[in-house]
Formats: C-alpha cells, sequence, structure tokens
C-alpha cells in the first residue's frame, strides 16, 4: 500500500484564471491540517521549479484567499524543457527542475494549469517526479474533465459584457463586434455568446462563411432589427482561410514554431525601438490598430459589404481578472479538496477531473498534449441553433 505524501510542493502555470487561489486554499488547509503534510509554494509556475523559487506556505499563507482573483503564487508561461535565452533561443533546463524537486524533498508536485502545464508535468512525471495536476483554464479546453474552473467566471464577465454592448446597440443601430479568448477551442463564446443572447456566434470549431453571416444580418434588418451582436473567438477563421491553408508535417511545423519565435522575439524589439518614435495613437487608429485580428476581419466585412456601421469591443484580460464566480470557488474548493486526499493516500500521475456531478481523477496520460474542442453536435450548438442564434455556416 502506497505511503502518504510528507512534503509537497505546489505551482500555478499558463495564464492566471479565477479560482487559482481557491484551488491553493482547498489542497493546502486539508493538507496542512488534516494530513501534517509540508506544503512547499514553488513561485511563478515552471520557472520557479527550475530556479529554486519557493517558500513553505503555513496557515496564514492560505487565509482569506478563497475570492482573491489572480494567484499568491505568481505564474509563468515557461516550460523547463523551453527556457527562454535573452537571444531568443531556449535551453532545456528540464534537469534542474527535477533537481529542485529533489533538492526540496518533494515527495509531489501539484500543478494547476491548462493544457500546456499538463504536458510539462506528463514529461515531468516520466523523469520520474510524482504528480498531481488540477485542470484550470478560462477556456475549458482540457480534455478528460467536464470543465475547469475559471472557466464559469470568465463566461460570467463575458456574457455581462455582452450585455452592456447590447442598449448602446440597439441605441445607434450598429452591428457590435465583440472578441472573446480561445485560440482552438470555442466553449468560452459559446457560453457567453447564448448567455448573452448574442445573434452569431463564430468559434474555432464552425469555420464561417460572410455570405452566411451577411443573409443572417439581412434577414434581421427585414425583420426591423437593425442591430446585433457578434460574438467572435479570437481563433475563429473564415471557410476561405482554413480550405486554403496547407497541411504541414511534424518536422516543417517544428521548424515554423522556431522561426515564429525568433521572428516574434525580433519583431518584439523593433516594436520597442518603434514606440519610442511613435506619437501617441488617436481613437481613429483604433481601427488600424486592431487589424488582422478575428473580430476586426469580421467586422470590416460587415460594413464593407453590408454598409452597416460596426463596432469591435476586444474584451482581452478582463476576462481573467476579477474574483471567481461562486461555482469556480466551489469547483477549485472540491479539486483541491479532493487532491489533498490523493496525496494522503500517496495516489500521483492524475488530473483531478469533474465527470458529471462527481469529482474524480484521470491518468495524466490520458490528458496531456489533448485539446477538447466544441463537438459540432454538441447540445449548446443544438439550442443556440433552436433559437435562432447564426454559427457563420
Ligand atoms: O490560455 C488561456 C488564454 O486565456 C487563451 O484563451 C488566450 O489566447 C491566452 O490565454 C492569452 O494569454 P496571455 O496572457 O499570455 O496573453
Amino acid at each position: 500500500m502506497a505511503t502518504g505524501a510528507r512534503c509537497i510542493g505546489i505551482l500555478t502555470s499558463g495564464g492566471d484564471c479565477p479560482g487559482l487561489n481557491a484551488a491553493i486554499r482547498g489542497v493546502a488547509k486539508p493538507a496542512i491540517s488534516d494530513f501534517h503534510v509540508e506544503v512547499i509554494g514553488i513561485e511563478k509556475g515552471f520557472r520557479g521549479l527550475v530556479e529554486n523559487h519557493s517558500r513553505v506556505l503555513h496557515q496564514h499563507d492560505i487565509t482569506g484567499i478563497l475570492s482573491l482573483g489572480g494567484t499568491i503564487l505568481g505564474t509563468s508561461r515557461e516550460k523547463p524543457h523551453k527556457m527562454p535565452l535573452p537571444n531568443g533561443e531556449t535551453v532545456d533546463l528540464t534537469p534542474r527542475a527535477v533537481e529542485t524537486y529533489h533538492r526540496l524533498g518533494l515527495d509531489c508536485l501539484v500543478c494547476l494549469g491548462g493544457n500546456g502545464t499538463h504536458k510539462v508535468a506528463y514529461s515531468l512525471m516520466k523523469h520520474g517526479l510524482n504528480i498531481i495536476g488540477l485542470p484550470k483554464t478560462i477556456d475549458n479546453d482540457l480534455a478528460e474533465t467536464d470543465t475547469t474552473f475559471g472557466h464559469d467566471s470568465a463566461v460570467s464577465t463575458a456574457a455581462q459584457a455582452i450585455d452592456r454592448l447590447y442598449s448602446t446597440a440597439e441605441a445607434h443601430l450598429r452591428v457590435m463586434v465583440i472578441e472573446l479568448m480561445g485560440h482552438k477551442a470555442g466553449w468560452l463564446t459559446l457560453a457567453a455568446g447564448i448567455a448573452g443572447g448574442a445573434d452569431i456566434i463564430l468559434i474555432p470549431e464552425i469555420p464561417y462563411d460572410m455570405d452566411s453571416i451577411c443573409q443572417h444580418l439581412t434577414e434581421r434588418r427585414r425583420r426591423g432589427k437593425w442591430f446585433s451582436i457578434v460574438a467572435v473567438a479570437e481563433g475563429a477563421r473564415p471557410r476561405s482561410a482554413v480550405a486554403a491553408a496547407p497541411k504541414e508535417d511534424g518536422e516543417k511545423k517544428k521548424d515554423k514554431k522556431k522561426k515564429d519565435r525568433k521572428a516574434k522575439h525580433d519583431d518584439k524589439k523593433g516594436k520597442l525601438e518603434e514606440k519610442k518614435e511613435r506619437p501617441f495613437l488617436a481613437s481613429t487608429d483604433a481601427d488600424t490598430f486592431l487589424d488582422g485580428r478575428a473580430s476586426s476581419r469580421v467586422a470590416k466585412a460587415i460594413t464593407l459589404r453590408l454598409g452597416m456601421e460596426t463596432r469591435v469591443t476586444v474584451l482581452g484580460h478582463l476576462q481573467r481578472g476579477g474574483i471567481p464566480t461562486p461555482f469556480d470557488r466551489i469547483l477549485a474548493t472540491r479539486f483541491g479538496t479532493h487532491a489533498a486526499e490523493m496525496l494522503a493516500q500517496g495516489v500521483y500521475n492524475q488530473m483531478v477531473a469533474l465527470k458529471g456531478a462527481e469529482i474524480t481523477s484521470v491518468p495524466l496520460e490520458q490528458v496531456a498534449g489533448k485539446t477538447k474542442l466544441v463537438p459540432l453536435d454538441h447540445a449548446l450548438i443544438r439550442a443556440a441553433r433552436r433559437v435562432g442564434t447564426n454559427f457563420g455556416d
């Protein structure tokens, strides 16, 4: 029979989201007081593991944080096997991460994160570390769990934003295009779009056709509705672009990614220099500034084709900020306390998950490297279509 953990590390990695502190509290409170486990907070995600930025967490560190946004541990997107160097290149520092784990005397590393985090956690598991994963992300795109904490809070923020756009859209008879987060999966845009009553919802899983969108808007105008709300996921793409995109093989993709990373680094450097030169951006320049975004593309096409006035709102990081909803606080607490019970029993290398009404856990290898996309026949899509929502298809 496996023995329980005596000392654990806990870190938050990837983009932050509401509910991370509730989950840290959910793990650490029972770990410290019920199971007498020492809890070490690793700061700034996996960077903290590589560089050994850590501190022991005491009861007073984890009280009063249930409803706090962000993460008391800090976070980063850095991965031990791809630590960035000042010249834009990356270096594999996995051995250093493994060394820190052993130097701290950890029996398990609890990783709170999304897809990227679980991929890294799985690779550290293969280097001999004991891991427990907790699923967080506003995108809700982690495999093997019905939902992730952070998602409900983001849906609530985005739905409120759509509510606010409605009144101004109606007052000015405009088409308001709101862009929400989600590069690969459209869960957030779909849920917020339904909750906010968006007339058109565009998600990455359903490539859109401008003809369909324009037809829908024209039909609404015919019925006297001269204003509309379009909710667009940042990864939504027109059908033509999807059809034209060449299929890349694995190696080519890797090469391209490396080149893109380098180009991004150089570009950032260039932009910083350019910024020093550039005068203050007047509001009339906003359109140019937004060019290339999914929302801008859609808005411009609507104006050009139908002559309708459009405005673009990119909600951005507002979706990740603020306090968690009660749903997320409860979910994060359930995930966290479940993880603490697993630690006490010495059950490792699993991700805690929600299946139906039950909290359970699934092997990390079933989660790592997988993205949960919206199935085209999902009940939410069917319900939205029933109330007349157009998906641009
Ligand atoms: O990883 C979740 C996510 O919210 C994505 O939907 C979004 O594209 C991304 O984070 C933005 O991340 P960053 O904070 O690094 O700009």
